[in-house]
């Protein structure tokens, strides 16, 4: 280990996700361990700037591994963007001696985190989010608790579905990302799930009620991401009720599978890359996050993470991969061509087999 690193910080940014407790508790005891110490900077980034940050000590991160949210708290900061807030930021790790920072969050973070690394304050992202967006992992922190309690909630309202012989189309988070609806479909025996990600048509959709409710069938759900827009889901519930003459409720989730206890795989995957994260810091390896492939935790470059995100939400811009070699944009695009596939077989998944 690098013997550069006295005092390291953590801090939690932009939407929260359940497992980001469970990841601070192993960044400040993994590096604790190394004799490392550990600040909390509380509210993300304007924690940084504000100077609200506190030392982590041993036992003080005990009970929190089994608590949603983030016991740092999180924040979005404007501020943090303009050179003037992070003149600020970088002055306030100066004044606290903090040497190196993992940042937990989505790619928003991570951008702070490369300007602060650009700056000399050596930065690790590690990936918190619900909506399993951040193409460069297979997984995020916090995806899993959230896709748990959402298929709990459909079971439950698939309960007064049957009673009733109705429809709910149920509107599922998850930003311009399809994951959660796509994996919750079909864990939850959807009829139709529908997602920015994947081509769909409203009128097979609603012929395939019609046939279904003729054969008997009494429940259907109808799962929808929000990256259809907020209109969409509550205009498809009225369609589906006048054109198919199933009676139709809509529900939207929304932030409540936001919190939470997290699940198993949620603690499990935040405490290996709590560990991996203060490992690849006190190597002196920073600008970099940690991702899941095939199993395995890896690093990447946070330019190469963002820009294979961009690539998979179709927004590269001119320049985007002058910096790349070959290999890596082969690499890149293996890796969206994998999610999209994945996606896209769960789709049609739910679409054989939700009858
Ligand atoms: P997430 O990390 O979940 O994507 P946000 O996009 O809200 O969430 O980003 C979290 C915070 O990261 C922002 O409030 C801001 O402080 C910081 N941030 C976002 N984008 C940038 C950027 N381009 N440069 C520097 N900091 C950024
Ligand atoms: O990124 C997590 C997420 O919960 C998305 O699923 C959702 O679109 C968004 O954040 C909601 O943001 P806010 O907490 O600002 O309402």
């Amino acid at each position: 280990m690098s013997k550069k690193f006295k005092k390291i910080g953590v801090l939690t940014s932009g939407g929260d996700a359940p497992g980001m407790n469970a990841a601070i508790r192993t960044v400040v005891r993994s590096a604790l361990a190394e004799g490392v110490e550990v600040m909390g900077i509380y509210r993300g980034y304007s924690g940084l700037i504000r100077g609200d940050i506190r030392p982590l000590e041993m036992r003080d991160v005990s009970n929190t591994m089994n608590h949603g949210g983030t016991f740092l708290y999180s924040d979005r900061c404007p501020e943090f963007k303009t050179e003037e807030g992070m003149k600020k930021a970088i002055d306030t790790c100066k004044a606290f001696g903090i040497d190196g920072i993992v940042a937990l969050g989505g790619d928003g973070t991570f951008r702070g985190a490369t300007d602060l690394t650009v700056r000399g304050i050596p930065c690790v992202g590690i990936p918190c989010t619900i909506d399993n967006d951040i193409t460069s992992t297979e997984y995020t922190i916090g995806f899993d608790t959230a896709t748990n309690t959402t298929m709990d909630l459909i079971d439950r309202l698939r309960d007064t579905c049957e009673s009733h012989a109705r429809c709910n189309v149920v509107e599922v988070m998850g930003r311009n990302a399809g994951d959660i609806a796509a994996y919750t479909a079909v864990t939850s025996g959807a009829t139709a799930v529908i997602l920015p990600e994947v081509p769909f048509s409203e009128e097979a959709l609603l012929q395939k009620i019609r046939t279904s409710r003729k054969l008997g069938k009494r429940n259907f759900i109808v799962v929808v991401s929000e990256g259809m827009g907020a209109d969409f889901a509550p205009a498809l519930t009225e369609r589906i009720e006048k054109e198919t003459g199933v009676e139709s409720r809509f529900a939207r989730f929304a932030h409540v599978v936001r919190g939470g206890e997290p699940t198993m795989r949620d603690r499990m995957l935040a405490s290996r890359m709590g560990v991996f994260a203060v490992e690849q810091l006190l190597q002196d390896k920073s600008n970099i996050v940690v991702c899941e492939r095939d199993n395995r935790l890896v690093s990447l470059d946070i330019a190469f993470a963002l820009i294979v995100d961009r690539m998979y939400k179709g927004k590269l811009k001119d320049g985007d991969l002058d910096a790349f070699s070959k290999e890596q944009i082969a690499e890149m695009e293996a890796i969206c061509a994998k999610k999209k596939a994945l996606i896209g077989s769960l789709a049609t998944m739910v679409d054989k087999i939700g009858l």
